[in-house]
């Protein structure tokens, strides 16, 4: 093999070469580039070549030496580069790990499930209703006709025209109350009924701190045979100690709702050592946290159940109000805003 043939040849292993590790790098440049490197002895042979050769050969040697410092470069930049990213991998396997981003419950999920755990655990049942529903069970069938001053009570969003009507051509609206599900429950079931009807419900009212538009409710009812009213009572003050803490107390006013007779409100002991407690409580130290009363004869023979035979009681509240007052929130807008500063205080809530 001519020495031509030979720098060919090392032209060709020097493009041809790998060095995966640093060790193998300096290998390399030890061959190709160091001071007893494989160029070198050829350098030496291009005296016994005839003149008109030598120029040629002082070229192709060149080229080798161009070729194996550029191929060094590349082999050391990318053995580095190897390095870095074995290093950027994280395989510092000491390393804290990323925290996980986990949601939080809404403050009034967790009051609704609060409120529905106390009574599923005394054998109520979650039942549902619609919340477009039909003038004949949000107040019809509740002992609402229409005129009846009682609707001024709670002002309707009626759903536009075009919609199919319910029962008797009814006009369609929001549900005003989760009391229509009493009605839906009572259509359907025979008794004993014991049910809890949790969802939302729509008013047409102002937006303020105190109230809105769009909240939650929780209806409570129960028929059987000689269901009274110190049934409910007692039922009642249950729910408060769950709810409240164990010394709650309760007493009931005289009310009136449409569906019941006799009609109360339920207010429990708040106390007033506080300024705001006398702000809360306007100066009384009661709360009023729900309504309440015997279910209306005219209701059960509306639903298809006979009065004669069945008695029983009927509880609704409102959850943002339970949820304003469990964890000290003074604007009950702040439940709808979804401002993340707010709800991230729940996380820690069960
Ligand atoms: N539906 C009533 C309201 O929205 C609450 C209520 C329910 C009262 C059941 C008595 C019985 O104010």
């Amino acid at each position: 093999m001519d020495v031509f043939d030979r720098v060919e040849e090392l032209i060709a292993e020097i493009g041809a070469a790998t060095a995966p590790t640093p060790e193998d790098v300096e290998a390399f440049r030890i061959k190709y580039l160091g001071s007893k490197n494989v160029l070198k002895p050829l350098m030496g042979a291009m005296r016994s070549l005839p003149n008109d050769r030598k120029r040629d050969f002082g070229q192709l040697v060149n080229r080798a030496k161009t070729a194996a410092q550029e191929k060094y470069d590349a082999l050391r930049s990318a053995a580095a580069t190897t390095e870095d990213s074995v290093a950027g991998q994280g395989l510092d396997l000491t390393a804290p790990a990323e925290p996980l981003p986990l949601g939080s419950r809404h403050p009034v999920a967790l009051t609704m499930r609060r409120i529905v755990s106390i009574f599923e655990r005394i054998g109520f049942a979650v039942a549902e209703g619609p919340e477009v529903e039909d003038d004949w069970h949000n107040f019809t069938a509740m002992n609402t006709p229409e005129d009846h001053p009682a609707r001024d009570m709670q002002d309707t969003f009626y759903v536009a025209e075009g919609l199919p009507a319910g029962p008797n051509n009814s006009a369609m609206l929001l549900r005003t109350h989760t009391s229509s599900v009493q009605a839906r429950t009572m259509e359907t079931q025979k008794p004993p009924i014991r049910i809890i009807a949790p969802g939302r419900v729509y008013r047409n009212e102002t937006i303020s701190a105190r109230s809105h538009a769009q909240f939650h409710q929780v209806e409570g009812l129960y028929i059987a045979e000689k269901v009274s009213f110190a049934d409910m009572k007692a039922t009642l003050l249950h729910f408060a100690r769950e709810m409240y803490g164990a010394d709650t107390r309760i007493r009931l006013r005289p009310s009136y709702f449409p569906f019941t007779e006799p009609s109360a409100e339920m207010d429990i002991w708040w106390g007033l050592e506080t300024e705001h407690d006398h702000r809360i409580t306007k100066g009384t130290g009661w709360l009023e946290i729900l309504g309440c009363g015997m279910v209306d004869p005219a209701v059960l023979e509306n639903c298809g159940i006979d009065p004669e035979k069945y008695t029983g009681y009927a509880f609704g509240m409102g959850i943002e109000r339970q949820a304003m007052l469990l964890y000290n929130i003074t604007d009950i807008r702040l439940m709808f805003e979804n401002d993340v500063r707010f709800l991230r205080q729940f996380a820690s809530v069960l």
